[in-house]
């Protein structure tokens, strides 16, 4: 799909990943990019930067009914989004025993529902269209999850069965559904949740760690190709496609080089610190 005079919708537009694809999408030549996320500053900042193009919309895009809400204005002002980019996401990382069940929910609620929210809020227009793009960007934790962090992954494989399910009920519909999964990125995403690093297992070590800007312009790349699946770097495909191949092979580096737990430190219900291991 041609980038320049389409209108593209970003969420998690206020930082990182998201920050940088919308503008890389500018430089592109989108007519207009629509700014989405809670912190109002920041989306204000990065539209200032932007231009007359960026259009700010301060939203929690796990709120069904707010997603609702802001997705008609969007369409009255501006019509139904060529492309959007799923972008929003958080999660702490815990042990799954340790996972308040509150915190489990809001792991769901961004990237999960925020990323079926928005696209069920614009998908009817965009097949009446017969055109648009929908590109989620997802996690290796969705291929192999690791210790420390089972809501996370949890949210992740959520995001990968609906980007999985609409590529297959999309097919045909002129609506193109894009996957890009990044390895670790220098984003904000550690300072936001605090102790998920340290669930990194050391083998992730082997695809090394991407600027935002990278990933960005691997977004860009997918969408105006069509991709179906991206993995950034390329040696993350090879990493992947292996654990499909040998499954115990990931497995057993994954807990090798991960996070470990102390059986005799677990307390059923005890509140934890994100990521620390119990
Ligand atoms: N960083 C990595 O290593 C990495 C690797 C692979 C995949 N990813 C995934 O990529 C996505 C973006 O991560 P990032 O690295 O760009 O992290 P980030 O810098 O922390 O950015 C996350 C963005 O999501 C927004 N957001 C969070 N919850 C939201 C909600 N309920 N409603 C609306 N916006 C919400 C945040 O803005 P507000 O707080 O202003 O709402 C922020 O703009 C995440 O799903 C992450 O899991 C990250």
């Amino acid at each position: 799909m041609r980038i320049d005079g389409r209108t593209v919708l970003v969420t998690g537009a206020s930082s990182g990943i998201g920050a940088s694809t919308a503008k890389r999408f500018a430089e592109r030549g989108a007519t207009r990019i629509v700014l989405v996320a809670r912190t109002k500053e920041k989306l204000d900042a990065l539209a200032a930067e932007i231009g007359d193009r960026a259009r700010t919309v301060a939203l929690d895009c796990g709120d069904r009914e707010a997603v609702a809400r802001a997705a008609r204005a969007i369409e009255e002002e501006m019509g139904v989004p060529d492309i959007v980019v799923n972008c929003a996401g958080a999660g702490h990382a815990y042990f799954f025993e340790q996972t308040p069940p509150e915190e489990l929910e809001r792991m769901m609620a961004a990237p999960f529902f925020a990323a079926a929210y928005v696209t069920r809020a614009f998908l009817p227009g965009m097949l009446a269209r017969k055109s648009g793009c929908v590109c989620n960007v997802g996690s290796p934790m969705a291929y192999t999850a690791w210790p420390g962090a089972a809501g996370y992954a949890t949210a992740r494989w959520a995001l990968r069965g609906l980007t999985e399910a609409l590529r297959s009920e999309l097919r045909g519909t002129g609506v193109r559904i894009v996957s890009v999964v990044p390895t670790t990125v220098d984003s904000g995403y550690f300072e936001h949740n605090p102790g998920f690093e340290k669930t990194i297992p050391g083998i992730a070590k082997l695809t090394g760690t991407l600027e935002p800007d990278q990933v960005a312009k691997a977004i860009v790349h997918a969408v105006e190709r069509g991709k179906r699946e991206v993995f950034v770097p390329f040696r993350l495909r090879l990493l992947v496609a292996q654990s499909r191949l040998f499954p115990r092979v990931s497995e057993y580096f994954v807990a090798r080089t991960g996070l470990k737990r102390e059986p005799k430190a677990v307390v059923p219900d005890a509140p934890a610190k994100p990521g620390a291991a119990p």
